[in-house]
């Protein structure tokens, strides 16, 4: 509190003072301090639903206090609304993108602020290569929006930002769908961008990340400041103890290996589809967690999407426990005991103003219908509560609107969805993006657990630590192919990485 700024410090560019936030009873913030330094990289870091995105949001004027105040350089300040934030220099990348897909990337980086004066394209063609230059972010002005990969798509965002003369970003998980190298790039542009004097708050479940891209931290817990200071004063042992207030004693729980005996339940030959990837064959028995590793693009999640029937093979054949398997239809592949947690949750098949229990047992609807055609809703209760519970979610009640869960809640709400009803083949894509550090332990649970019940698991995961925690067996892919099988209990980051970029170098 206005204490001593140690020499060669930057100045304060905004300050939250005992800021509070409710939502009907739910104290999302709790007189909160932060001090945000100009041109800083600031992360804000805690569980799910511990109030990161609502501090954002406030800084952002998406959101206005309910008490505390709010200092712009050290005068008293207050947004009520994103446009009043931004006339100040602040705005915000949401959890979710904004842009316009059907408009080029130029179009969306000047939408709203075209200017009257002058031929329009021109001056913003000449403004667009001007702003690409000085903050170093590479981008083509007429390509679509909507036919960028996520990565580029967050940097037209960040264009956009800096197209409005904004002096500081809040970028809420800005890496939470990009690939570990999409999210090194995006790490560099925002060094970069504080290294041209731009503000960034960060919020990032990856503590990897904060500590490397982070000049300063605050830990949040249950809408409480636990503590702010330099992110050189932390480690990710002292992230995590602040985050989840206890010691984590391992990230993964302890596997059990399948009895020699485990049946195969899924048993993958030669399977090909054109163009994806080729002549693919494994076996998953019960009991067992096989992750799929490799690069970004290397055929994983197509494989994935086959097993599932949500695109054919073009060859090769399948079988599930011991039956011949041809799924049509991820809907007939959900009838034959496979459920699958699929990549990007947060856009798919999600309902904000139906509650949790709604969204959990929708595609399920069919196991709680009685014979004369009516839903019957205690039997869909106690299975909604058995599958929210299995995640770990708490805080939020399987009654609340989805909407008003947090993202990562409303990740996890989707990932108990698919364990509704026991399945025999439990399928998952990057099953915990998004997710904090405290509920990824909880779905490392759920998935051992899952597989203790004697379920055969298949993860696909792009992080390294996962994979090699977590698998059984580990099968490596490669541009398409099947280059190597790992046992996961004793195969190292290297062999993994060797398998996945090819020889080594
Ligand atoms: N619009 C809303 N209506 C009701 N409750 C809300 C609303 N927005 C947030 N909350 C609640 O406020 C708390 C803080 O939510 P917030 O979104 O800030 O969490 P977060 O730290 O960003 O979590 P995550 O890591 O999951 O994104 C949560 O309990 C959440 O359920
Ligand atoms: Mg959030």
């Amino acid at each position: 509190m206005g204490g001593i700024v140690p020499a060669g410090n930057s100045q304060t560019y905004v300050e939250l003072r005992g800021v509070t936030k409710r939502f009907g009873g739910t104290v999302a913030l709790d007189h909160v301090d932060i001090t945000v330094r100009a041109g800083t990289v600031h992360a804000l870091v805690g569980e799910n639903g511990a109030g990161k995105s609502t501090a954002g949001k406030i800084l952002a004027g998406v959101l206005t206090p309910d008490a505390g105040r709010l200092l712009l350089r050290g005068a008293e300040t207050a947004f009520r609304s994103p446009r009043a934030a931004l006339d100040k220099g602040i705005t915000m990348v949401a959890q979710e993108l904004s842009l316009v897909p059907s408009r080029s990337v130029l179009e969306n980086v000047f939408l709203g602020i075209e200017s009257h004066r002058g031929p329009f394209v021109l001056e913003a063609a000449d403004r667009f290569a001007g702003l690409t230059e000085e903050y170093g972010i590479g981008l083509a002005p007429d390509a679509i929006v909507g036919r960028l990969p996520v990565a580029e798509q967050q940097k037209v965002e960040i264009l956009r930002a800096l197209a409005r003369r904004a002096e500081l970003i809040v970028m809420d998980e800005p890496t939470a769908r990009l690939t570990s190298e999409q999210a090194e790039t995006l790490r560099r542009t925002v060094r970069s961008l504080a290294g041209r004097g731009v503000t960034v708050v960060y919020v990032s479940h990856f503590l990897d990340e904060v500590l490397a891209v982070a000049d300063d931290v605050t830990i949040l817990r249950d809408g409480r400041v636990i503590r702010s200071g330099p992110a050189a004063g932390e480690t990710r042992r002292s992230l995590i103890e602040g985050i989840v207030g206890r010691t984590i004693e391992a990230a993964f729980p302890p596997r059990r290996p399948p009895a020699p005996s485990a049946p195969v339940v899924l048993q993958v030959r030669a399977l090909s589809r054109a163009g994806s990837f080729e002549d693919v064959g494994f076996a998953v028995r019960a009991g067992e967690i096989v992750t799929l590793a490799g690069l970004v693009g290397s055929g994983r999640s197509e494989v994935l999407r086959c097993i599932f029937g949500a695109d054919r093979a073009s060859g090769g054949s399948m079988a599930l426990d011991g039956e011949p398997y041809e799924p049509r239809s991820p809907r007939r592949a959900i009838r034959g005991g496979v459920a699958m947690v699929p990549e990007s949750r947060k856009t798919h098949g999600l309902l904000p103003r139906r509650s949790v229990r709604e969204n959990v047992t929708l595609p399920h609807l069919g196991r709680f219908v009685t014979a004369g055609g009516f839903v019957r809703t205690g039997g869909e209760w106690v299975e909604a509560g058995r599958v929210t519970a299995a995640v770990g979610l708490t805080g939020a009640t399987i009654a609340s609107p989805m909407a008003e869960l947090s993202g990562g809640n409303q990740q996890k709400s989707l990932f108990a969805r698919w364990l509704v009803g026991h399945p025999r083949l439990f399928l998952a894509d990057e099953p915990t993006r998004g997710v904090d550090v405290g509920a990824k332990r909880g779905i490392y649970d759920v998935l051992v657990g899952l597989a203790a019940e004697g379920m055969a698991v298949l993860v696909v995961s792009s992080e390294l630590e996962e994979v090699l925690g977590l698998a059984h067996r580990i099968l490596v892919m490669r541009g398409g192919r099947l280059v190597g099988e790992l046992d996961g209990a004793v195969a190292t980051r290297t062999e993994v990485m060797e398998l996945a970029f090819g020889a080594a170098a």
